[in-house]
């Protein structure tokens, strides 16, 4: 700041001297002009020398106002870079995202509005990072709960086979059977795991194709039916003769399909009808799946698609889900610009999922 000053004030005695040769030139110039006057007209001495006084004060209070002008202006310019500066240690220092009050219109009042942008936006990527420190620590944490259950129940059982704790055959091909279930929910644990953090990160890439939405959901419905007849459900297919074209990556996109199929063969009460329909909506097409389930409220509808979330926990551990199927979906549908919304209503549960339209 003291820079600032010391420049400032070399710059004002440049143009006091400039500003004094000036009107000294001035001054001259009217003292001839006086002289001219006096010798041609012969005007009396006495009013030449008012004029000669009165020139000589207009030039010393003109350079009186200049240098008390330039003072006052240039005085609040310094106090708002100093004002400025404060702020901008403040910001980097203590709070991303606080602001420089703007004062004017000139080129400072610029550079405040450029630090302002900057500073909001160091705001913003923080907070962006923040969020995804906690979000990796939650998921550690998760993670390491889901991995620590299977794993104290194999430790379990492979316990009691060591110890010889089995009185029959049969109880120990059981025990064997339970190790070998769990260590299955492990690796599909793992698996999903995988593919969720896959998914989170920046450098995924899709391999996009246009394609019809109808042939793909007619052809999963096809191959899923036995699997539901074999669970007392109907699937019923309500797929339009209108073609819906969409880009989509098509291994990403079946798991989203699969995703929702399989629950809805898991969770879906039986006997039971899924429907599964396809309608436009919005430039884009609708894909809904409905089946009847237990009333679900408000709250756990809207927290199906965080990761690890069950609706009815011990019901899911029995059926093996890991709670990543819906996260993993979600993540899919909006890498394709998409969303997927669940909607309830008495003892039906569909979900949704909504992509855009490829015209071409
Ligand atoms: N079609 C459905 N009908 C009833 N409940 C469902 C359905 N789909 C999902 N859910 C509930 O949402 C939870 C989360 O599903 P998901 O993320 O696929 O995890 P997972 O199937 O591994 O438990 C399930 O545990 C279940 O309680
Ligand atoms: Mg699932």
């Amino acid at each position: 700041m003291n820079k600032i000053r010391t420049k400032i004030s070399l710059q004002l005695f440049l143009a006091i001297i400039l500003s004094f040769f000036v009107s000294l030139g001035a001054t001259i110039i009217i003292f001839n002009f006086i002289s001219w006057l006096n010798n041609v007209f012969n005007i009396q001495e006495k009013s030449v020398n008012i004029l000669i006084a009165i020139s000589l004060s207009v030039f010393v209070i003109s350079i009186g106002i200049f240098v008390l002008t330039f003072f006052l202006i240039i005085n609040r310019k310094i106090k708002y870079l100093k004002y400025i500066s404060q702020r901008v240690k403040y910001i980097a220092h203590e709070e991303f995202g606080s602001t420089i009050e703007i004062r004017g219109n000139d080129e400072i009042s610029d550079l405040c509005l450029n630090i302002n942008l900057m500073s909001q936006e160091l705001k913003s990527k923080f907070d962006h990072e923040r969020e995804i420190e906690n979000s990796k620590s939650e998921l550690i944490s998760d993670v390491s709960h889901d991995l620590r259950t299977p794993l104290t129940s194999i430790k379990g059982y492979l316990q009691l086979l060591k110890d010889k704790q089995y009185k029959t055959l049969e109880e120990l091909e059981t025990y064997i059977n339970i190790a070998f279930g769990r260590t299955e929910m492990l690796e599909d644990l793992i698996e999903n795991l995988f593919e969720y953090t896959k998914l989170q990160g920046k450098e995924i890439e899709l391999n996009y194709k246009r394609l019809c939405l109808n042939d793909i959901v007619q052809q999963i419905v096809v191959d899923y039916g036995p699997l539901f007849d074999k669970e007392h459900l109907n699937l019923q297919p309500s797929i339009p003769n209108d073609k819906y074209f969409v880009k989509i990556d098509p291994e990403k996109y079946v798991r989203v399909i699969e995703n929702l199929l399989g629950n809805a063969l898991k969770y879906s009460l039986k006997p039971g009808i899924v429907a599964v329909s396809l309608f436009s909506e919005n430039n884009g097409v609708r894909m809904a799946i409905k089946n009847r389930a237990k009333s679900i409220d408000a709250e756990s509808l809207a927290h199906l698609f965080d990761r690890f979330y069950r609706f009815e926990k011990s019901r899911s551990k029995e059926t093996g889900g890991t709670g990543l199927g819906l996260a993993i979906a979600k993540s899919i549908v909006e890498l394709h610009d998409g969303s997927i919304w669940a909607e309830a209503e008495n003892e039906t549960l569909s979900f949704n999922v909504w992509l855009p339209l490829s015209l071409q």
